[in-house]
C-alpha cells in the first residue's frame, strides 16, 4: 500500500478547495434555519424548511442541572410518540460568574435529543420565572444596589427585577446573546434546537405595577406615542378587555396611563414595559441566532382577583395587544393552559397576528386530546404538556402517559395531511364534552356526529375531570365524499343537513395509514365492521360515501 506524503495531502485538499470554489462539487451547505412563515393570516413552522407541527412534552423545572435527569424525559417523550422536548435552560447555571459562561448542559440536551431522534423547544430562565426572579445568578440577586426589584404599593422590594433595570436588562441581554451564538456553533449544520421560550411566565407576582419612584414618574407620564398609534391603528379589533377599558376613556388619543386605561392602566403598563425589556433580550438573542422566539404566559384566573395575583404584565389576554406592539421580536404570545376551558383559551389566543402554540398544558389524561383542536380547530404549531418526566414506570406507561400516546400514535403519520389542510377549513376536530354526542358541521350540507362511549375507558370530563382521558380526533375533507376521521373513543354517523332526513351510505370504509400525503390502506372493513367506529382502538380511517339524491 502506498502512502501520501505530506505534499500531496496539501496538493489534494487545495484541489478539493479550487474544485468547490469552482462549483464542480458541491460545498457543505447548512439546512435551512427553522422560522415562521406569516402570510396574510396563516402560519406555518418550518423545520429544516419543511413544515413542522411540534408534538411535544415539556421537562420539570430541574430535570436540566444534570444530564442524568433528562434521561427519564427522553424515555418517555419516544414512549408517547412524541417529536419534540421543550427542556430549560438557567441563567444562574450559563453564567454563574458575571460574563464566564458555560454550556455544557446546552450541549448535552442537544445531544440527548439528538440520540433520541428528537427536536428541541429551549426554555430561557432567565430574569423571569413564574412571575418572580429565582432563575437570575447569585450575583444579580446579591446586589439589589445595582439589579434593583420591584417595589409594591407599600414601597418594599419584592422577587422581581424591575422591568425599568437597564442594568438587569443588559445583562440579560449579554447572556442571552451568548447562549444564541452557542446554540449557532454547535447546531446549524443539525438544527436540532427549532425555537426558543425568552423568559417564563414573565410579569410581577405580588403588585399590579412597579412602585419605585422612577416606575411612578413614567406611570404619571403620557403613554408613548408608539403604543398610541398601535392601539390606533388597531381600534375595533382589539381584545375585549383593552378595548373597552379604552372605551370607557372615550378612545383617550393621549394621556397619562390613568387617562387612556383607567381600572385596566397598572397591568397595561406593567405590559408595556415587562415586553420592552423582553424584546430587548429577545432582539440581542436573535442578533446572533434567529431562531423562531415565543414567550409563555400564566393565565388570569381562576381564582385570581387582580393583576399581580397571576403576573401583572404578562401576555395574559388582556394586554395580548400592548406585547404586540412592544415585543416586535417575539414571535408568539402562547398560553400555558391549566383550566378546564382549554377550548376558550386556545380560540382566544388563535388570531391573525398571533398563532396558536401551546408550550404547557396539564400532563394528565382528560387534557391529551385537546391537541386534535389545538392542530385541527385553530391551526395550531404544536402542543406540549409539562412535566413528562415519569410517563414511564417500572416499563409502563402511566394514564396520563398512555392518553398522550394513544393520542400522538394516531397524530404521527397524519402531520402532513395536517400540515396541507391547516387553514382550508376542510379540517375538523372532534373532542368529548359533557355530552354523549356532538354535531360537527362538515362542508356541503353535511355533518357528522360524534358518539362517545360512556364505557370504562372514557368517562365524561365532568364526572371524573383528571383521571379519564378524553374521547378525540379529527376529520379531513379530501373530497365533499371522501373523508379521513382519525382519533380514539368515538364513533361517527354522518347525516345529510338538507333533504330528507337520512345518512349517505358507505362506498368503503378502510382502516389504514399515510405515508406522507399518500393514503395507504391496511384493512377494508365491510360486514358487521361497515361503521366509522374509533370507540375502542385508537387508528385512522377513510370513508367514502354516495348519496342516493
Ligand atoms: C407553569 C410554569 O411555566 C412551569 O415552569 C411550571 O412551574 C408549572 N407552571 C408548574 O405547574
Amino acid at each position: 500500500m502506498k502512502y501520501l506524503t505530506f505534499k500531496s495531502l496539501v496538493s489534494l485538499f487545495a484541489l478539493l478547495a479550487s474544485l468547490i470554489l469552482a462549483g464542480s462539487l458541491p460545498a457543505q451547505t447548512n439546512p435551512p434555519i427553522p422560522q415562521i412563515v406569516h402570510t396574510g393570516s396563516h402560519y406555518q413552522l418550518l423545520v429544516n424548511g419543511k413544515p413542522y407541527l411540534i408534538l411535544g412534552g415539556q421537562a420539570h423545572n430541574s430535570s436540566a442541572s444534570n444530564p442524568k435527569d433528562l434521561e427519564p424525559v427522553w424515555k418517555s417523550l419516544v414512549a408517547m410518540h412524541a417529536n419534540t422536548a421543550e427542556v430549560p435552560i438557567y441563567w444562574e447555571l450559563v453564567e454563574p460568574q458575571p460574563g464566564h459562561f458555560d454550556f455544557h448542559l446546552i450541549d448535552s440536551i442537544i445531544q440527548g435529543a439528538r440520540r433520541h431522534g428528537l427536536h428541541v423547544v429551549l426554555l430561557w430562565f432567565g430574569t423571569w420565572k413564574n412571575g418572580n426572579m429565582s432563575y437570575t445568578p447569585a450575583w444579580i440577586k446579591e446586589d439589589p444596589a445595582k439589579y434593583f426589584r420591584v417595589r409594591n404599593e407599600v414601597g418594599q422590594p419584592i422577587d422581581v427585577i424591575s422591568p425599568f433595570c437597564t442594568a438587569a436588562r443588559e445583562a440579560d441581554e449579554r447572556a442571552f446573546a451568548a447562549v444564541m451564538q452557542h446554540i449557532k456553533s454547535v447546531d446549524e449544520s443539525e438544527r436540532t434546537v427549532i425555537m426558543m421560550q425568552v423568559e417564563n411566565e414573565t410579569g410581577l407576582v405580588g403588585t399590579d405595577r412597579d412602585y419605585s419612584p422612577q416606575a411612578t414618574a413614567k406611570y404619571e407620564s403620557q403613554v408613548p406615542a408608539a403604543l398610541m398609534s398601535y392601539l390606533e391603528a388597531h381600534r375595533g379589533h382589539l381584545m375585549p378587555a383593552l378595548e373597552s377599558a379604552w372605551a370607557a376613556k372615550h378612545f383617550a388619543p393621549s394621556g397619562t396611563w390613568q387617562n387612556v386605561f383607567g381600572d385596566l392602566a397598572p397591568e397595561a403598563f406593567s405590559a408595556w414595559y415587562v415586553a420592552s425589556y423582553v424584546n430587548a433580550v429577545a432582539a440581542a438573542g436573535k442578533q446572533q441566532y434567529p431562531l423562531p422566539m415565543y414567550c409563555n404566559n400564566w393565565l388570569a384566573g381562576p381564582g385570581a382577583a387582580r393583576a399581580g395575583d397571576w403576573p401583572s404584565g404578562g401576555p395574559t389576554i388582556h394586554v395580548l395587544d400592548i406585547w404586540k406592539a412592544a415585543a416586535p421580536s417575539i414571535d408568539v404570545l402562547a398560553p400555558d393552559i391549566y383550566i378546564p376551558e382549554f377550548l376558550e383559551t386556545a380560540g382566544a389566543f388563535h388570531r391573525p397576528d398571533n398563532p396558536l402554540f401551546v408550550p404547557e398544558t396539564a400532563f394528565r389524561p382528560s387534557y391529551a386530546a385537546y391537541v386534535f383542536p389545538d392542530l385541527a380547530e385553530f391551526n395550531g404549531l404544536g402542543f406540549s404538556p409539562f412535566g413528562i418526566d415519569f410517563a414511564v414506570q417500572d416499563g409502563k406507561l402511566s394514564p396520563a402517559g398512555q392518553a398522550l400516546a394513544d393520542d400522538y400514535e394516531v397524530l404521527q403519520p397524519l402531520l402532513s395531511m395536517i400540515e396541507k389542510f391547516q387553514y382550508t377549513g376542510k379540517l375538523f376536530s372532534v373532542i368529548q364534552g359533557v355530552d354523549n354526542a356532538n354535531v360537527i358541521r362538515l362542508g356541503h350540507e353535511l355533518a357528522a356526529v360524534a358518539y362517545y362511549s360512556w364505557g370504562r375507558r372514557f368517562i365524561p370530563p365532568s364526572a371524573e375531570r383528571h383521571r379519564a382521558p378524553r374521547a378525540g380526533g379529527l376529520i379531513i375533507e379530501l373530497a365533499p365524499d371522501d373523508y379521513i376521521v382519525a382519533g380514539y373513543g368515538f364513533r361517527i354517523v354522518f347525516r345529510n343537513l338538507v333533504g330528507p332526513a337520512q345518512s349517505p351510505e358507505f362506498v368503503s370504509i378502510e382502516r389504514g395509514t399515510f405515508h406522507g400525503t399518500e393514503w395507504v390502506p391496511e384493512q377494508r372493513l365491510n360486514g358487521d365492521e361497515l361503521h366509522v367506529n374509533l370507540l375502542f382502538k385508537p387508528g385512522i380511517l377513510r370513508v367514502r360515501l354516495y348519496n342516493l339524491n
